[in-house]
């Protein structure tokens, strides 16, 4: 049994299909947005918070930046610390870079949900996606998603914006989609502590014991990151064992103390990456996660998402409103060449951060080069203009 049909079917309520749901009301298509779990959980989910300048114009345009212009925190600066002291890299300065927009990405969704219903928009929270039916991606006049304990919902067009691990992309590669993966071997215990920062800025200190992170959030809370062996369970990361960590990498004998507080989450992320090798065909697109997994050493992922949601509005409402499919015959071609710029650079940054375990002669090698690099960045104005224009841009 089917429901009437919208224009597009979005599954997931992350930043992708948020944006993508905002942008095509605004230029009158309807939609709705099926969401698996419920509104205060997906409001709640503390994640990134990173934006770069272009997701700032594109929320800006579409008058979706009021929360963040009000409450964000500009960055121009991060700073990186090893053996061999700090430096701080003016990125927003070096005349390639721009600034950053430091504005949790728990309160972007709460903007963005917030303003998709204001709009008249429809979202159902707890309606989770089983299945897009097989033949979305090929000839189907129309896109079929089943719900799990309710009616199909079709649409002209369905959005996979359901995270890396959704129904979506499994239904693009059960139609033939290849993906190009990468595991870059690396995890990091990812913590959430309620403190203020600590530094000025974006910290990244380089260690033997492995790469720890500072990533402000908000004046009252801040990220951090600690490498950590594969298999590690966060429950082996005691909030004492985590701060001596902290100290220990992020040199507080030498640069200062950190400001403590609870530990409000910790959770252990692998570092991988993927891409699909086309994002979408048919009656069926993806943005986000969905269509790429990019690993957080550069902070890319939502701004991927972002900007594949505004590529995606776009290519939809040709095809919805105009009757033309070009944009969608092209949303690969726009998509893909800078999806594969942010992860070249997501994987430089990763080079950087993180030095190989071990005293053999090869993570020998691998250190030195680590540090090779982070001197080259110090001191090349070269090399700091390739970091600020990539750090930065998307
Ligand atoms: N049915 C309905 N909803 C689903 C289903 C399903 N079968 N599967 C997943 N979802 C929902 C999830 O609950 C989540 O709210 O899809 C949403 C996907 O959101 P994200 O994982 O945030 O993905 P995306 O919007 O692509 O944003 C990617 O944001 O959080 C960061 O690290 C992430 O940087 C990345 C970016």
């Amino acid at each position: 049994m089917a429901t009437a049909q919208v224009g597009v079917v979005i599954v997931g309520a992350g930043p992708a299909g948020l944006v993508l749901g905002n942008l095509l009301l605004d230029r009158g298509i309807d939609c709705v947005i099926l969401e698996r779990r419920d509104r205060a959980a997906v409001e709640g989910r503390a994640r990134a918070g990173f934006l770069a300048a272009h997701s700032v114009r594109v929320l800006t345009e579409h008058g979706l930046s009021a929360g963040l212009l009000a409450r964000g925190k500009t960055h121009t600066t991060c700073l990186f610390r090893s053996d061999r002291g700090e430096f701080t890299l003016d990125y927003g300065k070096s005349g390639l870079g721009e600034p950053h927009t430091v504005y949790p990405q728990q309160e972007l969704v709460r903007d963005l949900i917030a303003e998709y219903l204001r709009r008249g928009g429809e979202i159902r929270f707890g309606a989770e996606a089983e299945e897009v039916a097989g033949e979305a991606a090929g000839e189907a006049a129309e896109g079929r998603v089943r719900v799990r304990g309710g009616a199909d919902v079709t649409g002209r067009y369905v959005a996979g914006c359901d995270g890396h691990r959704g129904i979506g992309r499994a239904a693009l590669t059960a139609h033939g989609t290849r993906t190009a993966r990468r595991d870059h071997g690396v995890s990091w215990l990812a913590v959430l502590v309620a403190a203020p920062p600590s530094l000025e800025a974006v910290g990244y200190a380089l260690h033997e014991r492995g790469f720890a992170g500072h990533m402000a959030r908000t004046a009252a809370v801040t990220r951090y990151y600690l490498q950590c062996p594969r298999g590690t369970a966060p429950a082996d990361w005691s909030e004492d064992r985590i701060w001596t960590e902290l100290a220990t990498r992020l040199r507080t004998a030498e640069f200062g103390p950190l400001r403590h507080g609870a530990v409000l989450e910790k959770a252990v992320v692998d570092l991988r990456s993927d891409v699909l090798e086309s994002p979408g065909a048919g009656r069926l697109w993806l943005a986000g996660d969905a269509a790429g997994l990019i690993s957080p050493s550069a902070a890319k992922g939502a701004n991927l998402a972002i900007l594949q949601a505004e590529l995606l509005a776009r290519a939809l409402e040709g095809a919805l409103a105009h009757g033309d499919g070009t944009g969608l015959a092209r949303y690969a071609a726009d998509c893909l060449p800078r999806v594969w710029r942010a992860h070249e650079f997501s994987h430089w940054m990763s080079g950087l951060l993180h030095g190989p375990a071990g005293e053999e002669d090869e993570a020998r090698y691998g250190r030195a080069l680590q540090y090779a690099r982070l001197e080259s960045l110090r001191t090349s104005r070269t090399h700091q203009d390739f970091f600020a224009e990539n750090y930065t841009g998307i």
